[in-house]
């Protein structure tokens, strides 16, 4: 298939970064945008790269002046926007042309709007990018979903414009239709179980230990230099050591606490639970964040229900430390778990060790772990589970006593660890030979007649729970 011409709608903080990011790799790319001074300005700090981009002053002109096969990045916010730009796009586009939305959609849009296209002849790559304005103006993480002929002959550009793990492109091809946007989005959901375990991690410094935001920042560095090295980790260091002008305090500690969140973390959980999947340590963090947002709620609650616990934190930094490593596994186990009940529902056939690759470099979540965790997706895995490879339970085996001491000495004291806890709790629910739902199941027959299996023989099974017996039906 021919190089496709380049055009970029929306230049916006991503829009703008990724335009400079491939016109540096030396491709010519046409802009667009609403608001047509931004264009201006892009241009007039491009230092140089301005000769690889041009201006066009309606999406008309844009799809005109490029040669077909075309192909048209979206990087405007998801949801209504995206179908207002591809509206106009379809007007003007031909057969054989391509749209590409770079934003944080809902992979089930992207399906609905890659099936609409096809109709007419339209090819469309929804491409999840991750890594932050630094990351697409230097080199993002990108997980592409769409036709991969498509894909085949937008690949030189997109390699060369993705971030690099040891000189691996970190961009590759995923499945068809939302794919791409599918794995971005549970990206996400890691990345928010992720922030929350280190947020707990500071709570717990703060309010058990009493420790300032640099003594939490030199923690972090120093942890950021060994087995939990990761953007995460290394950028929560230097928040903490910020400080805010006009006070001199750590910036942080003048900063609300109420936190933001536009959807894919709980459109990670939606999906888990719909696919019946357990997705706790993730679901945590979203719910932390909305238990946040009410702090009206909160202020009133610390009055009212304030019992007096003393908040003695007695555990170790080493147990901590082991509480965020065994913590940050299990919510990457569950991520993974998440995948890949969508790639058998949605028939995309994942490869879950070249996604582990490519959130090597570029992405929120890039850490030192996912280098184990895409060679214990290459090795045996018992049950297709990473809890149970021989690269991963090591680890989660030595580290959990930590973990249980700090989630231990969080509840004595009152401090909340809703994603460290959720963390443990699941590791033994799913570590229990024999569980506790042979009870659920009773219930549900005493009060329904739901029926059960048995253990010691086949067929579905009836209790006379009135006579305090058993009949097979
Ligand atoms: C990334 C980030 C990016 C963005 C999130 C934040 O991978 O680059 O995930 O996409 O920071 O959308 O999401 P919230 O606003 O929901 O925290």
């Amino acid at each position: 298939m021919n190089q496709r011409s380049l055009g970029l709608i929306g230049v916006g903080t991503m829009g703008g970064a990724l335009a400079l990011n491939i016109a540096e790799k030396g491709f010519s790319l046409g802009l667009y945008n609403l608001d047509a001074d931004s264009v201006d300005s892009l241009l007039s700090s491009a230092g140089g790269l301005e000769k690889h981009l041009w201006k066009a002053d309606s999406v008309e002109t844009l799809v005109t002046k490029l040669q077909p096969p075309r192909a048209v990045f979206l990087m405007v916010p998801a949801g209504e926007p995206v179908d207002a730009t591809i509206a106009e796009l379809k007007k003007h586009l031909a057969p054989g042309d391509t749209i590409i939305d770079g934003g944080n959609s809902d992979f089930r849009q992207t399906q609905e709007r890659s099936a609409q296209l096809q109709k007419s002849g339209l090819f469309y790559l929804g491409i999840g990018v991750s890594g932050g304005e630094h990351g697409a103006r230097h080199g993002p993480s990108m997980m592409v979903g769409g036709e991969s002929e498509v894909w085949e002959s937008l690949r030189p550009m997109l390699e060369a414009v993705s971030a690099k793990f040891q000189g691996q492109p970190c961009v590759a091809h995923l499945g068809t239709d939302g794919a791409g946007h599918f794995v971005k989005t549970v990206h996400n959901g890691i990345e928010y179980a992720d922030m929350q375990m280190i947020a707990e991690i500071y709570g717990l410094m703060r309010d058990g230990k009493g420790a300032s935001a640099q003594e939490i920042a030199t923690l972090f560095s120093r942890w950021n230099e060994g087995d939990l090295q990761s953007y995460l980790v290394d950028i929560t260091a230097k928040a903490l050591t910020t400080i805010d002008p006009e006070t001199e305090l750590p910036l942080v500690d003048v900063i609300l606490d109420k936190a933001g969140q536009k959807g894919t973390g709980r459109w990670t959980i939606i999906e888990a639970i719909r696919m019946g999947q357990s997705a706790s340590v993730i679901e945590a963090a979203v719910g932390a964040r909305a238990v946040s947002s009410k702090r009206n709620i909160r202020l009133a609650a610390a009055s009212i229900l304030n019992d007096k616990i003393r908040p003695q934190f007695e555990v170790s930094e080493n147990d901590l430390e082991s509480a965020l490593r065994v913590g940050r596994i299990l919510g990457y186990a569950q991520g993974f778990r998440i995948l890949a009940a969508g790639s058998e529902e949605f028939g995309w056939d994942l490869d879950f060790a070249k996604i582990a690759d490519i959130w090597r470099e570029g992405c929120i979540i890039r850490s030192a772990l996912l280098n184990d965790i895409s060679q214990a997706f290459r090795g045996e895995l018992p049950e297709g589970r990473l809890i149970l490879s021989p690269r991963i339970y090591p680890k989660i085996k030595k580290h959990m006593p930590g973990l249980r001491r700090v989630v231990a000495g969080a509840i004595s004291a009152g401090i909340p660890v809703p994603a460290l806890s959720s963390a443990v709790s699941w590791y033994d629910e799913v570590r229990l030979g024999r569980g506790t739902t042979n009870l659920i199941q009773a219930q549900r027959d005493f009060f329904g007649a739901h029926g059960f299996q048995r253990l010691d023989k086949p067929g579905n099974h009836h209790g006379e729970w009135h006579l305090g017996q058993s009949s097979a039906v």
